[in-house]
């Protein structure tokens, strides 16, 4: 195995987009920052220098930091962030995984341009369960503002409303020919007709679910967040924020060229402005043959939770070893939650505000980081009482017509509430979907583990029928899966991995509404199963 250095210097590179320059935080001036190569088991040492203002910290999306959760990042709960003017060492080994990931700042708004692509390859020798393709492609689908990220979140929360949308969708950082100013710069690719190429598409937008498509040709998913899946064709990809997807894809046309495109999905019925109806575009285009206007993928309406659930639930895991027994149940409510807000602006009715919640609980995130004060026994930054269940039973998903006046029985708590688990404790989690405020689909992100997902459905879990349909045989692995609008989804997962680690929300706008949770992973016996001390170096707060 090797050793795989990178330096990454935080600092602002001016950008056009959308007919303007704006100043943007990058790694090394570069948008999108750096792909970072390795094999399974490489060592990754990645040097990060803040020489911006903001606070930053850099989360490896979906590489599961066996025994390294001080390098995990995300702030306040495994580190305090890297103020302006110092450096922090992210040192690490990728095992048991291979495949697309991605890494990205895990502070505020900042991951809408620091972000970049995480390739992990098999060992060296070892080919892959698929053909070997000629070559390969980074799809990013992303997300771009017109002002400065860092004020849309600060403006949100001072007037305590969500924050505004942005202003286009991109591909590898392009909006493409359909927005303003942008055709020159719309990202292309060029493959010989005949061969079989890999597409790593990873969905880096904050706030956003897309389909995606290509005119004209049929893709074949591979792999989903760096978990082999059984070879599913598709026409229309659906990816949530933060999963990753290997895409195999046949040159079997030519004569033409092919627009790539995605499009936003928004789940809530009444959704219709919440997003940018405009196709986010790039060009494929054959080797040899004339330019010719793009054919346009026809791409499925912003609302189509059939096609969104058909694609999420029909993925196969290919080497699939899933936990038959459990010793951990829970049940997670996860939507919506109101608390009232006698001192800030409110601007929602009768002095409440939604919150984000999970088991009605509202995420607070500390002013110390949950592990080190874990780790050093440092009191009264968390509590170890997240509940297993929700603190009610009602028909979790029936809309109450309209959404407002709020229910008065769900007053949500805040509060920073870990969920401890023993360590190879074998778990399950069935999250539910609420009605409260929005019925709204929520792709939820757990670090350090990946999980099965066993099951999902529309309408309230049913703990006596819906186990019977459980798929123990070979469901797939994620690290991020949608929780359906108005539905729910069963995962399981061995905790085996000691540590602090985040479970959320990975849409920005709801995260930051309070829409996390953690969990602490306890040592095991034996000094291989234990979390070592903290590195040299870590940031304080
Ligand atoms: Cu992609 Cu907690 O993050």
């Amino acid at each position: 195995a090797a050793i795989v250095h990178h330096k990454f210097t935080i600092e602002t590179q001016k950008v056009w987009r959308l007919c303007k320059e704006q100043a943007i935080v990058t790694v090394n001036g570069q948008f999108p920052g750096p792909t970072i190569y390795v094999h399974e088991g490489d060592n990754v040492v990645v040097e990060v220098e803040n020489k911006v203002h903001d606070n930053i910290t850099i989360h490896w999306h979906g590489v599961k930091q066996l025994r390294s959760c001080w390098v995990d990042g995300p702030a306040y709960i495994t580190q305090c962030p890297i103020s302006q003017g110092n450096t922090f060492t992210y040192n690490f080994t990728v095992t048991e995984q291979e495949g697309t990931l991605w890494w990205h700042a895990h502070i505020s708004y900042l991951r809408a341009t620091v972000h970049g692509i995480f390739v992990i390859y098999p060992r060296i020798g070892k080919p892959y369960p698929f053909p070997k393709p000629a070559a390969e492609f980074p799809i990013i689908l992303g997300e771009w503002w017109n002002s400065n990220v860092e004020d849309v979140i600060r403006e949100a929360i001072e007037k305590g409303d969500v924050p505004r949308e942005s202003d286009a969708y991109t591909i590898n950082t392009q909006p493409g020919d359909l927005f303003p100013c942008s055709a020159k710069e719309t990202s292309r690719i060029v493959v010989k007709r005949g061969e079989n190429y890999l597409l790593r598409i990873v969905n880096a937008a904050l706030n956003h679910a897309f389909f995606f498509k290509i005119a004209k040709h049929r893709l074949t998913v591979v792999s989903t967040d760096a978990s082999y899946t059984k070879p599913y064709k598709t026409k229309v990809l659906f990816i949530q924020p933060g999963q990753t997807m290997d895409v195999l894809l046949k040159a079997r046309q030519g004569s033409e060229t092919y627009y790539m495109g995605a499009r936003a999905y928004d789940s809530r019925p009444s959704g219709a402005g919440q997003y940018i109806n405009i196709t986010t575009t790039a060009i494929l285009r054959y080797s040899g043959s004339k330019y010719s206007v793009p054919v346009m993928p026809n791409l499925p309406p912003f609302n189509d939770t059939p096609t969104a659930y058909k694609f999420s639930s029909q993925l196969k895991s290919l080497f699939p070893s899933v936990p038959q027994t459990v010793e951990e149940e829970m049940l997670i409510t996860e939507g919506y939650g109101i608390v009232s807000c006698p001192t800030n602006p409110c601007q929602w009715v009768n002095n409440f505000r939604a919150v984000g919640s999970l088991n009605n609980i509202s995420f607070v995130r500390p002013s110390v980081d949950i592990l080190q004060a874990y780790y050093f026994g440092i009191d009264g930054v968390f509590t170890r009482d997240f509940p297993n269940n929700p603190p009610l039973k009602f028909n979790y998903t029936q809309q109450n017509p309209p959404s407002m006046p709020l229910p008065s029985f769900w007053n949500t708590e805040s509060g920073t509430r870990v969920k401890v688990l023993k360590f190879n404790s074998n778990v399950q989690i069935v999250f539910q979907n609420t009605a409260i405020v929005f019925i709204e689909n929520h792709p939820i992100h757990l670090h350090g583990h990946d999980f099965y997902v066993v099951g999902q459905g529309f309408g309230n879990y049913n703990p006596q029928t819906d186990p019977a349909n459980f798929n123990l045989v070979d469901p797939q692995m994620r690290n991020t899966i949608g929780v359906p609008t108005g539905g729910w989804t069963a995962i399981r997962f061995t905790a085996n991995n000691p540590g602090v680690w985040l479970l959320h929300c990975h849409l920005e706008a709801h995260s930051e509404l309070g829409f996390d949770m953690v969990f602490i992973v306890e040592n095991g016996e034996k000094d291989s199963e234990k979390l070592p001390p903290p590195p040299l170096g870590l940031p304080q707060c």
